[in-house]
């Protein structure tokens, strides 16, 4: 049995106060699946200090991108073992907005994948269509090849003890989630596209959600759980949507 997790992208908002604020509202009672708040970079060790001085089990702190290098002449890049050092348990590689905004490749998403997987860091594999793609009827495709060309590098069981997020990209931000049965087509076709690993891997829907359609995403079987951006911010609301997994 597959457990949930829920985990907060902050994007690049917040601020020491924001996080010391969010933390000390966060009641995760009730919540019994994995939690995982993805704070900026600088807030990365605060963040991890003062999860450990809650208490709470099964909840971790994550990074929102990382180099593919493990060090060098890479100014502004921040590598795995840095994020080691910081408390990270988790790495979210290829999100959208990094596809878009920074020009990342399938081919440099799985890279970055690689170095996650061989530090012993989980990786986060994001993957989602445009709506242009999904009217075109691509959406399989387009995840296909996201799917692929991690695999073509990291080959073998590269998918066990890795995360997926499927984030449709027209759902991100924009208040338009995908239904709970458009999000479970795809999540069906991830999981098999996983192969041995497939049952066993936790495959996150990102887009949207919010504590008022988050109990019927998380009814769908190949749903377990999600990546949330915007609602994470408030940390009543990240903890509604992480108690309805
Ligand atoms: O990584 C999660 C994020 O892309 C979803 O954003 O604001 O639609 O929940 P949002």
């Amino acid at each position: 049995m597959r457990k949930t997790l829920v985990a907060a992208n902050w994007k690049m908002n917040g601020s020491r106060e924001f996080a010391e604020a969010f933390f000390k509202a966060l009641d995760l009672q009730g919540v019994s699946g994995d939690v995982a708040i993805f704070p900026p970079f600088p807030y990365l060790p605060l963040a991890a200090s003062l999860l450990q001085n809650a208490g709470y089990e099964r909840t971790f702190v994550g990074a929102q991108n990382v180099s593919q290098q493990a060090e060098g002449a890479l100014t502004g890049e921040v590598s795995v073992s840095m994020l080691k050092d910081c408390g990270a348990h988790y790495v979210i590689v290829g999100h959208s907005e990094r596809r878009s905004f920074y020009a990342e490749s399938n081919t440099l998403v799985a890279q970055k994948f690689l170095a996650v997987k061989e530090s012993g860091l989980v990786p986060v594999l994001c993957v989602g269509e445009t709506l242009e793609e999904r009217e075109a009827s691509k959406t399989l495709d387009v995840i296909a090849a996201q799917l692929d060309a991690v695999f073509a590098l990291a080959g073998g069981d590269c998918w066990s003890g890795a995360v997926i997020a499927y984030e449709p990209v027209w759902a991100i931000g924009t208040g338009k989630t995908a239904t709970p049965e458009q999000a479970q087509k795809v999540h069906e076709f991830i999981r098999a596209r996983l192969g041995a690993a497939g049952p066993q891997v936790q495959i996150l829907y990102g887009g949207s959600v919010k504590s008022a359609n988050a109990a019927s995403l998380f009814e769908q079987p190949d749903i377990d759980g999600a990546l949330v951006g915007g609602a994470s911010l408030d940390a009543r609301e990240f903890a509604e949507i992480c108690r309805a997994a």
